[in-house]
Parts: structure tokens; C-alpha cells; sequence
């Protein structure tokens, strides 16, 4: 069959591990070289060595997003080895950062403890991190009068399921960027598009559940599942399959577009009966 992205080159940022691993691997299956930046050492070249094995070359490129010059040096190394940038996909991020002493978090949920210091940790990996990618990439892009771009935002930006305001403000911030990029880098056919995860099974869940005892974590994110409409917690696979579409020319005449895959939130519910046992009696 023929493959949805022949001999393209993608970064995926936050590759490492979760949604960003399972990216990596559809692309390489799809015959994408991958580049995978992230902190994450141990797992980003495990992701680069499985990805390898089903396709292209994939390599592993030590990356920060905090550190604008670490941002510029993994885009000119990529270009470097492979010639090219054809997609960006930004998936690194997360809702606990550690702060100076050490501390995940803040101390304290809600609006009245909102803590300059994590409020600035969280938007620089979460909004600046990608802001400035964006930036790096976007000149060849131009120049090769092609490119795609897949931001990882969150549903949490419509249906929080718990008080993040610094996180939440950083998700809704991807898709201002997302909305703006597109309109500004459409005449070079370049699209621009972003994901709304619901809750999906990966590390990204482990520092938020670290108050509760580990055996207890995983019913605590089927639990989250289990409110969506479809009734189950998401897996890295079914967001991969999104950003594969937005990366490949399957979505051609696509841009602009904030695709939430989560389960159908932030539709609420079935109860049974429906409201007033309206939904079977087909809503008459
Ligand atoms: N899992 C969910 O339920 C969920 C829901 C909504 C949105 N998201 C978002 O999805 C994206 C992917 O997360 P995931 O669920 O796959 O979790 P994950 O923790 O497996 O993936 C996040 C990746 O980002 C990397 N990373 C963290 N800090 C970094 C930094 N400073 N520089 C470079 N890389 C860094 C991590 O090492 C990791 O590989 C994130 O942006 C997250 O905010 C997740």
C-alpha cells in the first residue's frame, strides 16, 4: 500500500515517551525519518532505535524546550543530516513542573495560589517552548514552500478535569498559536493545525497522581475515562492517528482546525433514560 508520508522528515518534540513515541513510530511505519527531541535521554533513543527498525532513520536529539538555543541547535541538526523539515510536531509538555526547590507543582490548587515561578515554568515548556519552534522551522518550511504543523494543545482548555489555570492557560495559548500560524502560513502551503487530547494513558498522568499510591493510579485514570461519552480513558495511538491525518496530504485543504480527540468531551455523558427519559422516546 502506499505510504502517507514517503521520504518526508518530522521533529516530534516530546517524543520520548507517550503520544510523541506512538507518533514517531506510525511515521516511521509511513516512511517518515523522525528527529525526536526531548530531556528524556534513556527513552528518546529507545523511541529512535524502534522507529528505526520499522522504517527510515530515526535519531534521538537532546532538546529542552525551555532553552531557546537548545530549540535552534536540534532544528539546524535535523536540517543538517536530513536536508530538510517537512513537520513539526509539538507534543512536549505537562501540568507538573518541577519549581526551584524541587517542588512539583504548586503547593495548593486554585486561582489563590497561583505561584509566579511554576506559572512561568509551565508556559515555557507548555506555550513559549513551542511559540519559538514554530519560529525555528517555519524558514524552511517557506523556503521548500511546504510544511505541517501538528501542536498538541489539551480538551482540558474547554472541560477541565480539575483546577490548572497556569496549564490550561498554556494549552489555550497553543491553539492562538495554531489559529494565527495558519492564517499566516497558508500562502506558502504551509497548515497548521492542533490536537485536544482528553485523557490518554501515559507518563504525562504519573507526577499528577504522585500523592496517590501507585496501585492505585491506574483506576484513578479509568475513573477520568469513564466520564467521557465514549466511556474509556484514550491511548498515545488514537492521538497518533489524528496527527498522522493533519501530517500527511490526507488533510491537504485542512488548516486552522483544533481536532478534539476525546472521547466525545465536552459532550456530556448518557445517562440512562436521557433527560426526563427523553432520549428513548427518540427525543419526541
Ligand atoms: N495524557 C493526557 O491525558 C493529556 C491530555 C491532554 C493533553 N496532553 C498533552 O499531550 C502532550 C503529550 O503528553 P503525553 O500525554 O504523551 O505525556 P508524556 O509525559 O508521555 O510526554 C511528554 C513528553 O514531553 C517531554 N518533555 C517534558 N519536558 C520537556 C522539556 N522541557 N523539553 C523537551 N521535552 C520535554 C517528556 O520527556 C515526554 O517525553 C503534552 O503536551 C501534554 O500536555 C496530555
Amino acid at each position: 500500500m502506499k505510504k502517507l508520508l514517503p521520504d518526508k522528515v518530522a521533529i516530534i518534540n516530546g517524543g520520548a515517551t507517550g503520544m510523541g513515541r506512538s507518533t514517531a513510530l506510525l511515521f516511521a511505519e509511513e516512511g517518515c525519518s523522525c528527529v525526536i527531541a526531548d530531556i528524556n535521554e534513556v527513552e528518546g533513543k529507545k523511541t529512535a532505535a524502534e522507529a528505526t527498525k520499522k522504517g527510515k532513520e530515526c535519531i534521538f536529539v537532546h532538546c529542552d524546550l525551555t532553552d531557546l538555543q537548545q530549540i535552534k541547535g536540534c532544528v539546524a541538526q535535523t536540517v543538517k543530516k536530513f536536508g530538510r523539515v517537512d513537520i513539526l510536531v509539538g507534543s512536549a509538555g505537562g501540568s507538573k513542573v518541577k519549581s526551584r526547590d524541587g517542588v512539583a507543582g504548586s503547593p495548593k490548587k486554585g486561582i489563590q495560589y497561583v505561584d509566579e515561578e511554576y506559572y512561568d515554568s509551565i508556559m515555557a515548556l507548555n506555550l513559549k517552548g513551542h511559540v519559538f519552534f514554530c519560529k525555528e522551522v517555519a524558514p524552511y518550511m517557506i523556503k521548500q514552500q511546504y510544511g505541517k504543523i501538528v501542536l498538541i494543545s489539551s480538551m482540558g482548555v474547554y472541560s477541565p478535569p480539575g483546577p490548572s489555570s497556569e496549564y490550561h492557560s498554556a494549552k489555550a495559548g497553543i491553539l492562538g498559536l495554531t489559529f494565527n500560524l495558519a492564517y499566516e502560513l497558508a500562502p506558502y502551503h504551509i497548515t497548521v493545525n492542533a490536537i485536544m487530547p482528553g485523557p490518554v494513558k501515559t507518563p504525562f498522568w504519573d507526577p499528577v497522581f504522585s500523592m496517590i499510591p501507585e496501585s492505585e493510579r491506574g483506576a484513578a485514570l479509568d475513573k477520568l475515562g469513564q466520564a467521557t461519552p465514549l466511556g474509556r480513558v484514550g491511548l498515545p495511538e488514537d492521538i497518533a492517528n489524528a496527527v498522522l491525518f493533519f501530517s500527511s496530504d490526507m488533510s491537504s485543504f485542512i488548516t486552522g482546525q483544533a481536532l478534539g480527540v476525546a472521547g466525545g468531551v465536552p459532550l456530556s455523558r448518557y445517562v440512562e433514560g436521557g433527560f426526563m427519559g427523553m432520549r428513548d422516546q427518540g427525543g419526541k
